[in-house]
C-alpha cells in the first residue's frame, strides 16, 4: 500500500533533530494530527521530556553525523512500526563568522552538520521509503538558490548549497519509486532554542512581511510536503521566508 492510500493514524514519521525547534514544531503537529511520530535527539537526558511531550518509545538518541547511529534509529523504528512513510530531517547546524576567521574545521563541522547527517539518514532510510512509497523533506535556508554572496554565513550556506543539490538528486533517483524528496527554506523561525540572528529584532525588523514565520507556518508546510496534497512535487525548495532574501 503507498503512503497515499494508507490511513494517517497509521503512518509513521521519523522526525530528525525533533528534540527542540522546527523539528519539535512538526513532531507536535504530526502527534496532534494521529501520525506515529519517532524523533531523534542527541542527549540521553532529554528523553523524558520528549517522552511527555510525544510517545514513549519513540525517542532514540544519537548522532547523526555517524553512519552507524542513523542505522540502528532507522532500524529501531522500522523494527517498532513495521514500516517507515516520512523522514522529516531537522537537524542542521547554524554558523555564522567572518569568512577569514571560519577555519577549515568550522567548514569540516558545518558539511558534517547539515550535509552528511542527511546522507546518513537517506542510508537508512532508503529502503523503507521505498517500500512505503514515502517522503523526505529537508531544511535549507532562505536565499538559497540566488547564491548570494555572504561573507558571515560562508560555510552555513555552502553546506545547505550542497544539501539542496542532494535532495535534487535523491528527489531524480527516488522517483521511479515513488517516493519524494523536496526541502523548505526558512528565513526566521523563533524558538527557545533558536540562534541570536533568529531573535534578532533588528534583524525581524528588515523582514519584507514584517515578522518572523511562526511554528505552525513552517511545520504545516512540511506536513503538505509528506502528504498527497502535493504528491506531484519532487526536488522543490519552498521559501517560508515572508520574502527575506527574496
Ligand atoms: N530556525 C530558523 O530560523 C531557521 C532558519 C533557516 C534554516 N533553518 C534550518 O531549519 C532546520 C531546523 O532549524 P532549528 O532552528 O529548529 O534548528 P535547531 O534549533 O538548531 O535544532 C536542530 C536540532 O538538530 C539537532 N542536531 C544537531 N546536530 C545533530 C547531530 N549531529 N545529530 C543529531 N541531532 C543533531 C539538535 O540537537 P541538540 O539540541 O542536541 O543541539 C536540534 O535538536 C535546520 O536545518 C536549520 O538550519 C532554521
Amino acid at each position: 500500500m503507498s503512503n497515499l492510500e494508507t490511513d494517517t493514524r497509521q503512518r509513521v514519521a521519523l522526525i530528525t533533530g525533533g528534540n527542540q525547534g522546527i523539528g519539535f514544531g512538526v513532531a507536535r503537529l504530526l502527534h496532534a494530527e494521529g501520525w506515529r511520530v519517532h524523533v531523534t535527539a542527541r542527549q540521553e537526558a532529554q528523553r523524558a521530556d520528549l517522552e511527555r511531550a510525544l510517545d514513549v518509545g519513540r525517542v532514540h538518541v544519537g548522532d547523526l553525523t555517524s553512519a552507524e547511529d542513523a542505522a540502528r534509529i532507522v532500524g529501531e523504528v522500522a523494527a517498532a512500526e513495521g514500516r517507515l512513510d516520512a523522514v522529516v530531517h531537522s537537524v542542521g547546524p547554524y554558523l555564522t563568522a567572518p569568512l577569514s576567521e571560519t577555519t577549515p574545521a568550522m567548514f569540516e563541522s558545518m558539511f558534517q552538520g547539515n550535509l552528511m547527517t542527511a546522507v546518513h539518514v537517506v542510508e537508512a532510510a532508503r529502503e523503507h521509503l521505498r517500500a512505503s512509497s514515502g517522503a523526505y523533506v529537508f531544511f535549507g535556508c532562505s536565499g538559497l538558490e540566488r547564491w548570494r554572496a555572504r561573507t558571515v554565513t560562508t560555510a552555513y550556506i555552502s553546506a545547505k548549497a550542497a544539501l539542496l543539490v542532494f535532495m535534487r538528486g535523491l528527489a531524480l533517483q527516488e522517483a521511479p519509486y515513488g517516493v519524494r524528496a523536496n526541502m523548505i527554506s526558512p528565513g526566521f523561525v523563533p524558538h527557545g532554542g533558536a540562534a541570536p540572528d533568529t531573535l534578532s529584532p533588528e534583524l525581524q525588523a528588515k523582514i519584507p512581511q514584517g515578522r518572523p514565520a511562526r511554528m505552525e507556518e513552517v511545520a504545516g508546510t512540511a506536513r503538505w510536503l509528506i502528504c498527497e496534497e502535493s504528491a506531484h512535487m519532487i526536488g522543490q525548495n519552498l521559501e517560508v521566508s515572508g520574502g527575506w532574501m527574496l
